[in-house]
């Protein structure tokens, strides 16, 4: 779905958060409490592929069903932040009383004060503008974090993943309907980069000038004295792959790029050639020598890329 299009879908049925659950404080945080319904919520942390080793932050954690679910079910470990004391004590003795007080701890925080570094996943069931508040932040996060919200998206930020679940319970958004989206942390590859290769017996230079729009890529190389342009890949967090034509002894040779991004370093490998033509598969190491920014569409700003 065009994201636009899923901007304007859903930011009119986001006025339908506004109905209180009983016994939740009314009027203290931005949005008022709605609990994601429980078959939404497993699935939130199937398509996070949450697992033991993540840490789970949820922003305005309400009764603290995801993080308790992300500990209980995946052995997971996190916190969730609420301004709603009577929903903060209710999720605290919850996690108690199902044995994972020690894993999902609720705090009463203001989320877009929380420091959210320590996370793997993060996760929202926010209106689209508190989703559009927090992307800047969210975009600065370690690469290969996932972020997982319910009904709303994030303006021009297209998500790696979304879902419809059928939910005929669910009174409030699009009744009967919710929407799960997710998103990878891309790493910052804008900019240029430059490389070495030995081809035919001599070092060539391979050189690549990426363009990002959040984890979308494009741009161009210049190989040896050669320009060609670089199909559009998507990055997945730290890690890029994508495919190159160029001249090879006066024949046009595919390669096949694949790395892991570390900063200012690119590290993985180059398979040139065909299958069945001579492949090679060849390590790749490249630098970075120009820093370039991540745009964010038309809506916002660019994001300049952080210190490696
Ligand atoms: C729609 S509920 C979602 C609850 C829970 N995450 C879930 O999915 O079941 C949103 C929650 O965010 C909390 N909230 C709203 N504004 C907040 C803020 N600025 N800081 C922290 N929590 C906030 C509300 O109290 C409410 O519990």
């Amino acid at each position: 779905m065009n994201t636009m299009v899923r901007w304007l879908k859903f930011a009119p049925v986001a006025l339908a958060l506004l109905a209180p659950a009983a016994g939740a404080q009314e009027g203290r945080g931005d949005v008022v409490y709605v609990p994601t319904p429980q078959v939404v919520v497993d699935e939130m942390l199937r398509m996070a592929k949450v697992g033991p080793g993540d840490y789970v932050i949820d922003l305005g954690s309400g009764d603290g069903r995801i993080v308790i679910t992300a500990a209980k079910k995946h052995g997971a470990r996190g916190f969730g932040v609420d301004l709603d004391t009577y929903l903060l004590k209710m999720a605290n003795e919850t996690a108690k009383k199902e044995g994972v007080a020690e894993r999902a701890r609720f705090f009463e925080q203001n989320l877009f004060e929380t420091d959210l570094k320590s996370a793997t996943v993060i996760t929202t069931y926010l209106l689209p503008e508190m989703n559009q508040k927090l992307r800047p932040k969210l975009l600065g996060l370690k690469p290969g974090t996932r972020v997982v919200a319910h009904d709303y998206a994030m303006g021009e930020w297209d998500p790696d993943e979304e879902k419809t679940l059928l939910v005929p319970e669910k009174t409030v958004g699009d009744p009967g309907k919710s929407y799960i989206f997710l998103w990878i942390v891309p790493a910052r590859v804008a900019g240029r980069w430059e490389s070495q290769l030995p081809v035919a017996g001599r070092a060539v230079s391979y050189e690549f000038n990426f363009e990002q729009i959040f984890q979308m890529v494009s741009g161009s190389a210049r190989v040896g004295e050669r320009e060609a342009k670089l199909p559009q890949f998507k990055m997945n967090g730290e890690q890029l792959a994508f495919s190159l034509i160029a001249p090879i002894g006066g024949a046009m040779v595919t390669h096949r790029f694949r790395g892991w991004v570390k900063g200012d370093a690119i590290e993985g490998t180059v398979t040139v050639g065909s299958e069945g033509s001579g492949q090679r598969v060849m390590p790749w190491r490249a630098k970075q020598t120009a820093r370039g920014e991540m745009q964010m569409g038309a809506a916002g700003p660019a994001v300049a890329q952080a210190a490696p």
